[in-house]
């Protein structure tokens, strides 16, 4: 009875492993500590292939200790590349193995006893078969969310070197500008998600504008009232046009409220102080600090003396005074003056 309690509870711990994990290393380390402690393994190894940036990543679970390897084909044993070229299951006594497969080889597992006396027996080897298959499924569904996300950040890129023709203006230093991105939204204790949605929002925070008239855009004179209620509108058209994509989500109402102010006087929506999503009061900072350090076409790069006075200057008024603070704070670090140096 015990024996069919752990055979549920590790289909069931797979499971949870699958719709909970984020990224393919910890999904294979879950992975491994399930196997081992479900079939009483002292060795168990799993190979992924193609998951990441990377060729493979290799988990290997032994006496306790985990080992995590990426790299190349000079990661793998001559054995594991043998296994991986056979795409099928092997039992040899005190062993088991299985590839996954989905079009492509995506990886394998392997699963050893140290004693040869402990052979593996029918019903284990029907139980390992049958994990190893949801396994295969936890590794699809990783293969077809990176396939999605390829084609979105795809779609992304088109979309600003579309932007930047159309509206040269609106240009962010993209480069330079996702270190500081990062390194604010680290120091600020945005998560790994968060600081995501702000660089997807950076990028794409002025779609809207390529919706409006262009004479608009590239006018040298003061703006008149009418036109510069037109020019109001791009947040919300820029949410607009790009609201149907779930992986950009997080990022709309970065984007539609980047130019609200801290003291309610922006727009769209006059929001104030902590009304004001974190991320749209950080990109309201980072957007103001990219076209005073590199200038635009109508206006001269100010030196980071200015900026910081005026940053300065509007703190509580255009900008929240804690991301202004955390900003200048970084700002001083050697390390990004030399950066910011580097792109001039
Ligand atoms: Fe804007």
């Amino acid at each position: 009875m015990k024996r069919y309690k752990t055979i549920f509870s590790s289909f069931h711990a797979i499971y949870r492993l699958i719709t909970a994990s984020g990224n393919i290393k910890n999904f294979s380390a879950g992975i491994c500590r399930i196997f081992k402690s479900a079939f009483g393994a002292d060795r168990i190894v799993m190979v992924c292939k193609n998951v990441d940036s990377y060729g493979f990543m290799k988990v290997r679970l032994e006496d306790k200790r985990q080992h995590v390897k990426k790299g190349g084909q000079s990661i793998l044993t001559s054995r594991e590349k043998d296994i991986l070229s056979q795409e099928k299951e092997i039992t040899l006594g005190n062993r088991l193995i299985y590839t996954f497969n989905f079009v492509d080889t995506l990886g394998a597992i392997y699963i050893k006893r140290r004693s040869k006396k402990e052979a593996f027996n029918e019903l284990e080897r029907r139980w390992f078969l049958s994990l190893c298959e949801e396994v295969s499924i936890g590794l699809k569904i990783f293969i077809l969310y990176r396939e999605e996300k390829k084609i979105i950040i795809g779609y992304i890129k088109s979309l600003t070197k579309l932007l930047d023709q159309y509206v040269p203006t609106s240009y962010l230093h993209i480069k330079s500008i996702f270190r500081i991105i990062r390194t604010l939204g680290k120091a600020l204790k945005l998560s790994e998600s968060e600081i995501k949605s702000l660089e997807y929002a950076a990028l794409l925070h002025d779609t809207g504008k390529i919706q409006l008239p262009s004479g608009i855009l590239k006018k040298e004179k003061p703006l008149t009232d009418e036109e510069f209620k037109l020019i109001m509108k791009h947040p919300r058209k820029g949410v607009e046009m790009i609201k149907n994509l779930d992986i950009l989500r997080p990022a709309l109402p970065i984007i539609l409220h980047h130019h609200e102010r801290y003291d309610g006087k922006g727009y769209p929506s006059k929001l104030k102080k902590e009304q004001i999503p974190l991320g749209a009061r950080i990109l309201s900072v980072i957007d103001a600090f990219d076209a005073m350090y590199f200038g635009r076409p109508y206006k001269k790069r100010r030196r980071l003396k200015e900026i910081e006075r005026e940053l300065k200057k509007q703190t509580g008024k255009q900008f929240d005074p804690k991301v202004v603070e955390t900003f200048l704070k970084i700002m001083q670090r050697k390390d990004m003056r030399k950066y910011l140096r580097s792109f001039l």
